[in-house]
């Protein structure tokens, strides 16, 4: 298992540091991009997200909770080994988000809400790298997990195959949830308040890591 720390948690006045705390653990580090239409919350966007581009050589995970992701996925700097995710339920056809992030030259993810039906993503699973389930209602950190992500992630992995598709689970994951998780199929674990929510971040990511490895 992949962790990737979500900052919606963090100290939003000191991210640089927050982000350095975890590198040596880390895989990614997971930026919660929200427009206030999508979901009811705002956060950052590209200015902020480039900005610490230079103090971290981690690939960055972005989540676009946002209602216009062909719109504004351009705007962030990225790297191949970066990944772009946005919602199939946004208002811009998939198909056409995929084209537009795939020709920034990064990774692409497509991300679903915990109602939203897993078929709805198998015709783009041969156009995308990644996919994200989210394990809560996108919007806030520090929810509790959904315990119908487990059938869903497993449910996944068989839609998925032998395709080279990355799975990543969103919301609510702590050191008692994710083994469940990774057992269930997930490579790549996101988690904000569990990690950025104690006084230790990287003894918390620390933690994590162990407990899914039992
Ligand atoms: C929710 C975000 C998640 C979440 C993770 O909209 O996508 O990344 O903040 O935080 P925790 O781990 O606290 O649920
Ligand atoms: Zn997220």
């Amino acid at each position: 298992m992949k962790l990737s720390p979500s900052l919606l948690s963090a100290d939003f006045g000191r991210l640089a540091e927050e982000i350095r705390a975890v590198e040596p653990v880390s895989a990614y580090i997971h930026f919660d991009v929200m427009d206030g239409h999508f979901v009811p919350n705002l956060t950052f966007g590209p200015p902020v997200v480039n900005a610490l581009r230079r103090y971290t050589s981690l690939p960055f995970d972005i989540h676009l909770m946002i209602e216009h992701p062909a719109a504004y996925a351009p705007r962030f700097e990225v790297g191949p080994e970066d990944v772009i995710t946005f919602h199939v339920e946004a208002a811009d056809p998939p198909g056409r988000v995929i084209r537009v992030i795939r020709g920034m030259g990064c990774r692409v993810g497509i991300s679903l809400r915990p109602s939203t039906s897993l078929e709805l993503i198998v015709p783009y699973l041969e156009r995308i790298d990644w996919v994200l389930v989210m394990s809560v209602e996108p919007g806030f950190g520090g929810q509790k997990f959904m315990p119908s992500a487990l059938p869903r992630i497993r449910k996944l992995r068989e839609l998925i195959g032998e395709r080279p598709v990355i799975i990543a689970v969103d919301g609510g994951i702590k050191p008692d949830n994710v083994r469940a998780v990774v057992e269930a199929g997930a490579e790549v674990v996101v988690a904000g308040s569990a990690i950025f929510g104690k006084d230790d971040p990287r003894a918390a990511a620390e933690e994590l890591l162990r407990a899914a490895h039992g």
